[in-house]
């Protein structure tokens, strides 16, 4: 890559560490918000000139973890022979492979709807990854009219995801799809 791309990518990641959004995650998200306005302009800033898939899920999932107060994972499944298959993420590491109507996940890829759910423990099925997650939010990516894959965010406190989240979530992912 030349040293021009290398620095300008650098410099993005570092204007948005000064902006002090990386320890914005350690709040209360009733004090500090997800700001979906700013995390929509960083992240189209962050991809703009590079169109493969992987690079563009993986800066997306590291800016969304960032920025994001009160998630415990974020990450994306994509969709392979009816399969969905792990793929970029942040946080611990987590289950491999679900099939398409099975958790969360399944049911989000099953509907092509985002699906949020309150407190995990009371949803049938619902595949623990990990113990401390509490509730979710799913959003189906879909381009050119077919399911490609999933974000899935988890979060450590009951109710943490409302329709704000997912309006704001649909346009992170509406930017993201432009370019992969
Ligand atoms: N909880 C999800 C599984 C994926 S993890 O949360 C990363 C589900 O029920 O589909």
């Amino acid at each position: 890559m030349p040293l021009s791309n290398r620095n300008s990518v650098a410099a993005r990641l570092q204007a948005m560490a000064d902006e002090g959004r990386s320890s914005a995650r350690t709040l209360s998200h009733q004090l500090a918000p997800a700001d979906y306005g700013q995390l929509s302009q960083q992240l189209a800033a962050l991809i703009s000139g590079e169109k493969d898939r992987v690079a563009n899920l993986a800066n997306c999932a590291a800016l969304l973890w960032q920025g994001m107060p009160a998630i415990n994972w974020v990450g994306f499944y994509l969709l392979k022979r009816n399969t969905l298959v792990l793929g970029p993420f942040q946080g611990k590491p987590a289950c491999t492979r679900i099939e398409v109507g099975r958790g969360v996940c399944g049911l989000a890829a099953q509907m092509l709807k985002a699906v949020i759910v309150g407190n995990v423990d009371e949803f049938p099925g619902h595949i623990a990854c990990d113990i401390s997650s509490k509730s979710e939010i799913v959003l189906p990516l879909i381009l050119d009219g077919r399911l490609i894959g999933l974000l899935d965010i988890d979060s450590p406190e009951v109710d943490r995801f409302d329709h704000v989240d997912q309006q704001g979530l649909e346009g992170i992912i509406q930017i993201l799809i432009a370019q992969i």
